[in-house]
């Protein structure tokens, strides 16, 4: 099982710390794009969380299951009214297997760079596709490797600066790795957290879909649907079974 980033005290802070990925103008795209996609069917969420995404979409009417290792972020998930027509496994999403067929699996928030090896991505794709029912679609949300924006010789890159927030990313280029570093100032202290995340190139993932027996549908650079191109910092993509 990898080692789990997302502990009580992340979990407890999750949703302020985040509040402005919840907002409606984000997530309502996301749950129409992800709502038509399951077509009447059931939706899997790789890494629920505290249910950002789930919540509203069970509220729209898609049948939610989730998969995550974390019990401190499910435990906040479980907390809140709609929770209850929620399915969750408590495992590794690389690997865990759940009951049933899905026509639509998600993996949003860059969750699939939180997977630090390219076996377990590799795994995450078979493990999804084994889940999928004939045309189902697996949805990843991911930013694009930011190497080009790395000036020559430099491994750090900050991607958040703030009062309250020092974020920045040091590149292990020969490992496609990187390490986010976040100094979180809160009630007169600061917290630091330095969770590993493997990068992931938009061609290596539908190399994986295809190692899985998936095939890419479609490519965007957001939930709105824009199209995706050279400037593009994050892809939206689905893959779908035959
Ligand atoms: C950034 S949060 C995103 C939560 C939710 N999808 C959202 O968009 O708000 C990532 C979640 O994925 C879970 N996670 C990370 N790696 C995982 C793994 N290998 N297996 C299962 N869950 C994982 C974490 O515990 C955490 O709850």
């Amino acid at each position: 099982m990898p080692e789990d980033h997302f502990g009580p005290g992340v979990a407890e802070r999750f949703d302020d710390r985040y509040g402005y990925q919840a907002d409606p103008a984000v997530v309502d795209p996301m749950v129409e794009l992800l709502a038509e996609l399951a077509g009447g069917g059931r939706a899997l969420e790789l890494g629920i969380g505290t249910g950002r995404i789930a919540l509203p979409l069970v509220r729209r009417g898609v049948p939610v299951h989730g998969i995550d290792l974390s019990e401190a972020m499910v435990a906040k998930l479980l907390a809140k009214p709609g929770a209850e027509q929620i399915g969750v496994t408590m495992g590794d999403f690389a690997t865990t297997r759940v009951e049933g067929v899905f026509s639509v699996a998600y993996l949003v928030a860059n969750t699939i760079m939180n997977l630090t090896t390219q076996e377990e991505q590799v795994a995450c794709f078979r493990n999804v596709a084994s889940h999928l029912g004939p045309r189902g679609a697996f949805v990843i949300e991911v930013q694009v490797p930011r190497l080009r924006r790395l000036p020559p010789g430099e491994r750090f890159q900050p991607f958040d600066v703030s009062p309250h927030h020092l974020g920045f990313d040091e590149y292990d280029v020969a490992r496609q790795g990187l390490v986010s570093h976040h100094y979180w100032i809160e009630d007169g202290g600061v917290e630091v957290l330095s969770p590993p995340f493997r990068y992931v190139w938009p061609s290596e993932l539908d190399l994986m879909a295809q190692l899985a027996g998936m095939a890419l549908r479609d490519r965007w650079e957001d939930w709105q649907r824009r199209p995706f191109t050279s400037e593009s910092d994050k892809h939206v993509s689905v893959w779908e079974k035959p």
